[in-house]
């Protein structure tokens, strides 16, 4: 099994390129910010007990997406690896993501981190806020509280995994493709070596 992290901050680009590289390399995603989303358009009360933290740009509480991704990863047994996009976002979901995937026999392939600036991330969120329908994207004073959660809370996933030596940073300012390009050869490069 290759199990791939999508790693960065908020606008860094996982979301796209993620609809790619599962194509390319026959992975599952799973973006606990679509399950989120998925829960709240239904009204279900995860989602709604989800929507008072997602509002505020802030982290929903851990024992919720770890719930989340437990159940997505027992209901995909056929998957050949998976493709984590928004997850984990803290040190406990890191170590929680760890110990699932150990009672599969399976481990943490691949950190792949996108670096984009600060102002490039605000940029590329106000547009897409003008079309998404994502309450999240059209206030700035939201946006910069999802960058400053991801700096208190979230880069420190990073350092976890350097740890273990899995993480590779990828510039993630270019086009969709250059960048597309740039995760794909770090893929191949371990993929085959590791199955
Ligand atoms: P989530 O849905 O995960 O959102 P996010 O991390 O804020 O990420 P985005 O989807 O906004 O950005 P992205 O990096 O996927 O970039 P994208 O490809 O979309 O989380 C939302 C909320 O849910 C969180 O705030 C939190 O409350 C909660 N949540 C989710 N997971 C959680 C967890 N594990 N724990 C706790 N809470 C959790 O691109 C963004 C824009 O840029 C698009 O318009 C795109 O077209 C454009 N773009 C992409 N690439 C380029 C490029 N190369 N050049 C120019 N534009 C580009």
């Amino acid at each position: 099994m290759f199990n791939l992290i999508l790693f960065g901050p908020p606008g860094s680009g996982k979301g796209t390129q993620s609809e790619r590289l599962i194509s390319q390399f026959g992975l599952k995603h799973l973006s606990t910010g679509d399950l989120l989303r998925s829960e709240l358009s239904r009204q279900t009360p995860l989602g709604v007990e989800a929507k008072s933290f997602m509002d505020k740009g802030m982290l929903v509480p851990d024992e919720v997406v770890i719930g989340m991704i437990s159940s997505a990863l027992d209901s995909n047994p056929e998957a050949n690896g998976f493709l984590f996009d928004g997850f984990p976002r803290t040190e406990a979901q890191a170590e929680a993501l760890d110990k699932l995937l150990k009672l599969k026999q399976t481990e943490i392939s691949l950190v792949l981190s996108l670096i984009v600036t600060e102002e490039e991330l605000v940029k590329r969120l106000l547009g897409r806020g003008k079309t998404s329908g994502r309450s999240d994207d059209v206030d700035e004073n939201i946006i910069r509280a999802r960058i400053t959660e991801y700096h208190k809370k979230t880069s420190a996933v990073a350092d976890y995994y350097k740890k273990f030596d899995k993480v590779v940073e990828i510039k993630g300012e270019g086009t969709v493709d250059e960048i597309f390009d740039s995760l794909s050869a770090e893929i191949e490069k371990r993929m085959y070596i590791g199955q």
